[in-house]
C-alpha cells in the first residue's frame, strides 16, 4: 500500500509503542513542528497500535496539541505493551492478527505512513509491516536501551539518571546504619539502567542480565570491604540478572500478546545473602516505575528532539522502513530490519565493562577469557 506521492501532501500518523519512556514527548513534538514545515498531515493513534486497530477515530494532531509537553514525561498518545496488531488478545491463551484491519484503517483515513516510537518489540513490528506494505519510519526509545541499530534510545539517560540519584540517596543511609543495599533496577534482558548508574552511583557489586553470577564472588566482596572497615555496600543489580544455572525471575509468563512480566531478582539475591549467613542487615529497594516516569534530561530531551525532526525529514523525503538513529554521534537513519538484527545488550568487550572491572567492581563472574588472552 504505498501511498507516497511528491505531489500531494502526504498524512502520517505516529504512535508511542510499548512501555512509556522520557522524552516520548519531546519526540512526539519535535516531529509535529518540522512536520508541519513539510506540509505533513499528521495524526494520532492513542495507546500505540490500540488506536489503529480499535474504533477510536485518528485524530488529527496539531501544533496547538503539542504546545508545553517537551518537559512531561509519559507520553501524550498514550502506551500500551499489549497492542501488537499482530496478536491480540482474544482470550487468555488465544490471540487474532489484526493487520488486515489496520491496513484497511490506513486506507479509510487515507494515511500513507506510519512514524512508531518505540523499543525492540515495536521496531519488529514496524519491519512485518514494511513486508506487508505498510510505510513504516521507527524512532528508537527505550529505558532499556536494548534497541540495536543506534547508539542511544530516548529515555535511557533519564532512567540512568533516576538510578544514579537514587544509589546515591541509599549510598547515605547504607553507610549510616552499616548495611548492605540491593537495588533493583530495570532493564529486561539488558544491563544498561545497571551498569551506568551503578558506575555513576559508585556502587560496590553490578548484576547484569548478559553475566550470571556466583554470588560467593559478590559475597567476596562485601567481606572485602569489611576487611577494609567498610561495613556497608551496595549491590545493583538488574532485573534480568540471575545467579549462574537459575532462571530469569518473572513475576508473570509471557502468554498471547502480552510480555513476560520481570521482577524478584533482587529479592532472590537477599534470600542468598540470608541463607549464606551473611552478618549484616540487609535492605532491598525495588526501583521500578520510578525510572520510566518523571521529566526527561536535558540530554534525552535533545536526542529526542533531534531524531523527531529527522524522522519528519524522512516522512518528506518518502524514505520509509527506517529507524531514525545516532551514529558516531550524529542524526542518521539505518533500515529497521537492520536495526532488529543488530544486538542491543550489553556485549562483553563493551568499554564500561572494562571501566568497571578496572574499579574493582564485582560483576560476579570473572571474565571470559577471550583468544590470545590469558586469565589472570
Ligand atoms: O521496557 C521497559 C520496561 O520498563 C522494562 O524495563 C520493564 O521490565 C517493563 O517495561 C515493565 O513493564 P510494565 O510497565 O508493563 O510493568
Amino acid at each position: 500500500m504505498t501511498v507516497y506521492d511528491s505531489e500531494r501532501p502526504l498524512r502520517v500518523c505516529i504512535l508511542t509503542g510499548g512501555g512509556d519512556a522520557p522524552s516520548l514527548n519531546a519526540a512526539v513534538r519535535a516531529f509535529v513542528h518540522a512536520a508541519s514545515r513539510r506540509s505533513l498531515l499528521v495524526h494520532a493513534s492513542h495507546f500505540g497500535f490500540e488506536g489503529l486497530i480499535g474504533k477510536e477515530a485518528l485524530a488529527p494532531l496539531r501544533i496547538d496539541d503539542v504546545r508545553g509537553i517537551l518537559p512531561r514525561g509519559g507520553s501524550i498518545l498514550g502506551c500500551s505493551t499489549h497492542s501488537n496488531p499482530f496478536s491480540v488478545a482474544t482470550g487468555e491463551t488465544s490471540a487474532t492478527d489484526a493487520c488486515e484491519r489496520l491496513k484497511a484503517r490506513l486506507c479509510e483515513v487515507g494515511i500513507g505512513g506510519l512514524v512508531l516510537a518505540g523499543g525492540d518489540g515495536t521496531m519488529a513490528i514496524a519491519a512485518r509491516l514494511g513486508q506487508l506494505g505498510v510505510p513504516c519510519i521507527g524512532i528508537p526509545k527505550t529505558i532499556d536501551g536494548d534497541l540495536g541499530g543506534t547508539e542511544q534510545t530516548c529515555g535511557l539517560d533519564t532512567a540512568v539518571e533516576t538510578a544514579t540519584r537514587a544509589i546515591d540517596s541509599l549510598h547515605a543511609t547504607a553507610e549510616a546504619h552499616q548495611r548492605v543495599f540491593v537495588v533493583e533496577v530495570m532493564g529486561r534482558y539488558a544491563g544498561w539502567i545497571a551498569l551506568q548508574a551503578g558506575i555513576a552511583g559508585g556502587a560496590d557489586a553490578i548484576l547484569l542480565p548478559e553475566i550470571p553470577y556466583e554470588v560467593d564472588r559478590v559475597i567476596a566482596k562485601i567481606r572485602e570491604r569489611d576487611s577494609f572497615g567498610l561495613r556497608f555496600s551496595i549491590v545493583v543489580i538488574g532485573e534480568g540478572a540471575r545467579a549462574v544455572r537459575e532462571e530469569t525471575s518473572e513475576i508473570e509468563h509471557a502468554r498471547p500478546g502480552r510480555p513476560a512480566r520481570l521482577g524478584g531478582a533482587g529479592e532472590r539475591l537477599v534470600q542468598e545473602f540470608l541463607a549464606r549467613s551473611l552478618p549484616h542487615d540487609v535492605r532491598l529497594t525495588v526501583l521500578g516505575h520510578l525510572q520510566r516516569g518523571g521529566s526527561p534530561t536535558a540530554h534525552d530531551r535533545l536526542l529526542a528532539t533531534r531524531l523527531g525532526t529527522h524522522a519528519a525529514e524522512l516522512c518528506a523525503q518518502g524514505r520509509f522502513g527506517r529507524m531514525v538513529c545516532l551514529r558516531g554521534g550524529h542524526v542518521d537513519s539505518i533500515a529497521i530490519e537492520e536495526a532488529c538484527r543488530l544486538p542491543g545488550r550489553v556485549q562483553p568487550d563493551h568499554d564500561l565493562l572494562r571501566c568497571a572491572r578496572l574499579l574493582g567492581i564485582e560483576l560476579g563472574r570473572v571474565p571470559e577469557a577471550r583468544a590470545g588472552e590469558t586469565r589472570s
